[in-house]
C-alpha cells in the first residue's frame, strides 16, 4: 500500500505530497484521515512556519474524491465524509503556519477544494481546475462553494460551480483563484518554497500575528476586524525581534529572529 501522503521537511517548512498518482491522488477516506492526522502533528509543532501540499506524478494535484471508493459508500458514509472533509482539513486554513497548494496538475471537485483550504495557491503552467460536481447530480461538499465565492467573487463562483467548466491555469491567474504561476512543472516545489523563503527567514511571531489577521478579516466586521489587527500587533510590539529589526536597519543588516 502506498504511503497516501509523504511528509517531509525543508527547515521550518513542511512538504507534503499525496501520494496515490495511480488514482490521481483522489481523496478516500483514508488519505482524508492521514491529511489529517499529519495537520494534528504539525499544530503540535511550534518550528513549523508553513506548508506546502502538492501532488505525486506528472498529471493530478488531486481529481477529488475518490470515485472508486464512492460507488462502494452508503449515503451515511458520504455524509461522514463530507464532515471529514471538514474535520480533517480545516487546519490548512486555521493553523498557525501558512499553508499553500501547488498545483502541479489536474484540480477537480474535491481536489481544488482542498487547494481552495490553503492560504494561498501557485500552479504549474499547464495544470487544470473545475467544480464539476453539478454535473454529476451533487454540489461542491468540501467548503467550494464557499470558499470559492469568497476567493473569486459570487458571480465568478457561479459561472464555474453552474457550468462545472474547466479552466487552465491562465483563466485561473485572472480570476485570481491562483496567485502565482511556475515556469515550469518541473519549478513548481522550488518556486513554491522560494516564494515562501520571507517567511522562513521571517519573524515567527510577526508571522503568525499577520496571518491571523488577515485571515480573521474574512470573517469579522471592519470595526472588529480593526481590533483583532490591534491586538495582533500588540503580540508584536514587546518582542525582542522587533527590538532587532529596528536595530539591524540601523546597523545596515540583516536581522537575526529568534522568535522571541
Ligand atoms: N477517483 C478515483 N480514481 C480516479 C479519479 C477519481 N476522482 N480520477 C481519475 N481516476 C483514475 C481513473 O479511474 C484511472 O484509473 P484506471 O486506469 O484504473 O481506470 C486513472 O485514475 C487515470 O484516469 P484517466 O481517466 O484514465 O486519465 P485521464 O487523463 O484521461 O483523465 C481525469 C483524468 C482526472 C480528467 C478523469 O479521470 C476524470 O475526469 N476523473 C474524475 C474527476 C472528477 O470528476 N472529480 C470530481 C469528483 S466530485
Amino acid at each position: 500500500m502506498s504511503e497516501l501522503v509523504r511528509l517531509e521537511r525543508n527547515a521550518s517548512i513542511a512538504v507534503l505530497t499525496i501520494d496515490r498518482p495511480e488514482r490521481m491522488n483522489a481523496l478516500s477516506w483514508a488519505t482524508v484521515q492521514r491529511l489529517g492526522e499529519i495537520g494534528r502533528e504539525l499544530a503540535g509543532d511550534a518550528s513549523v512556519l508553513g506548508v506546502v501540499l502538492t501532488g505525486a506524478g506528472e498529471k493530478a494535484f488531486c481529481a477529488g474524491a475518490d470515485l472508486k471508493e464512492r460507488q462502494g459508500m452508503s449515503r451515511g458514509q458520504v455524509r461522514e465524509m463530507l464532515s471529514a472533509y471538514r474535520s480533517e482539513l480545516g487546519w490548512l486554513e486555521k493553523s498557525d503556519f501558512v499553508s499553500v497548494a501547488a498545483i502541479n496538475g489536474i484540480a477537480l471537485g474535491g481536489g481544488l477544494e482542498l487547494a481552495l483550504t490553503c492560504d494561498l495557491r501557485i500552479a504549474a503552467p499547464l495544470a487544470t481546475f473545475g467544480l464539476p460536481e453539478t454535473g454529476l447530480g451533487i454540489i461542491p461538499g468540501a467548503g467550494g462553494t464557499q470558499r470559492m465565492a469568497r476567493l473569486i467573487g459570487e458571480s465568478r463562483a457561479l459561472d464555474l460551480v453552474l457550468t462545472g467548466r474547466r479552466i487552465d491555469t491562465s483563466e485561473a491567474l485572472a480570476l485570481g483563484l491562483v496567485n502565482r504561476v511556475a515556469p515550469s512543472a518541473e519549478q513548481l516545489l522550488n518556486s513554491a518554497l522560494q516564494w515562501l523563503q520571507p517567511v522562513a527567514e521571517g519573524a515567527p511571531i510577526a508571522q503568525r500575528a499577520a496571518l491571523s489577521a488577515v485571515r480573521a478579516a474574512r470573517r469579522l466586521p471592519l470595526e472588529q476586524g480593526l481590533d483583532f489587527e490591534r491586538a495582533a500587533y500588540e503580540r508584536c510590539l514587546d518582542t525582542a525581534d522587533r527590538d532587532e529589526a529596528l536595530l539591524a536597519l540601523s546597523e545596515k543588516r540583516k536581522p537575526r529572529f529568534e522568535g522571541k
